[in-house]
């Protein structure tokens, strides 16, 4: 069974408990990260903790730890966990307290982290892309919070799988905003070589690591990019569009609502970056500086 931590403690996942009255259960009152652990070491923590300071912020829940106590029990996780490749989910609610819209005056809040494997993304799923379909973004204005309360994401990812794609591409106000669980690049033909172009941040999507990589990664090999709005017409004339995410990494979209994006496969800028991508985090492990 794996280790999970609770609150101080590191134990088996079977025995962890939460009060019935913690807010996190009755409101989905907290705040997460999914963190990548490649070959024992996070990568992009200071990132990440960064991301998760912002969050708790904004939504007024106590810092529980300093960074390095955040890293010392991210990394005790993971070994206990048996190090390697792993995705570790940190979850940081309002703690228990009677039932009341109203904040809580001294909140005791819940730490709960886990880690489970982490797998890279199947040959055929690379060779092949995945297929997406656009809905109507029905999440809240402050998507940049990295808020536990799931549902309308949940309910869009299950609503592309039900129609046999595997994510969402959410358009607000007939602008692509990013994945159910991803952020959004797309490639336009619109110079040799085309420009990579992915939504600027702000208040309606998360900002990603993965996404913010991916433009270093552009940056440093002379990729064309630039963040804009893209908008729900553009995607139709996209010649590639990836979604990224810490635990998918980069996938190519190779059909979006039926209809083949580019070619139909996966694109010349998306096995580049992947390649790219691929190297970097290689290069990282063997000199042990994620
Ligand atoms: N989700 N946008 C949304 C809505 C997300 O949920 C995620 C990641 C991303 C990508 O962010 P990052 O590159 O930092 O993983 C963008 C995680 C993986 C999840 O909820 O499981």
């Amino acid at each position: 069974m794996p280790i999970v931590h609770l609150n101080g403690q590191n134990l088996p996942a079977g025995d962890a408990c939460v009060p019935v009255l913690d807010r996190g259960f009755i409101f989905g009152d907290g705040v997460y990260e999914v963190i990548p652990v490649f070959g024992g070491h996070p990568f992009r923590l200071s990132e990440h903790l960064r991301r998760l300071e912002n969050s708790l912020g904004e939504v007024r829940i106590p810092n529980p730890h300093a960074r390095a106590e955040w890293a010392a029990l991210i990394q005790r996780l993971v070994d206990e966990n048996g190090g390697g490749d792993q995705s570790v989910y940190l979850q940081v609610t309002r703690g228990p307290a009677a039932r009341d819209h109203a904040l809580p005056e001294n909140p005791t809040p819940t730490v709960f982290a886990m880690s489970n494997p982490l797998h890279p993304a199947a040959a055929e799923i690379l060779a092949q892309g995945i297929k997406a379909i656009s809905l109507d973004d029905i999440r809240w204005t402050r998507c940049h919070i990295k808020a536990i309360s799931l549902l309308p994401n949940i309910l869009l990812r299950q609503t592309a799988l039900d129609a046999g794609a595997a994510e969402a591409i959410l358009i607000r106000d007939g602008y692509a905003t990013e994945g159910a669980a991803s952020n959004l690049f797309a490639v336009f033909d619109e110079k040799p070589g085309g420009i990579l172009v992915t939504p600027p941040k702000g208040p309606h999507l998360l900002p990603g690591i993965t996404r913010d990589v991916i433009l270093e990664l552009a940056g440093a090999h002379g990729i064309a990019h630039r963040e804009s709005d893209i908008r729900r017409e553009d995607l139709a004339r996209a010649s590639e569009i990836w979604v990224t995410s810490s635990t998918k990494e980069v996938l190519p979209v190779t059909t979006l609502d039926d209809k083949p994006v580019g070619n139909g496969k996966p694109g010349p800028l998306f096995l580049r970056i992947h390649e790219l991508y691929q190297a970097y985090k290689t290069g990282l492990h063997d000199s042990g500086d994620n």
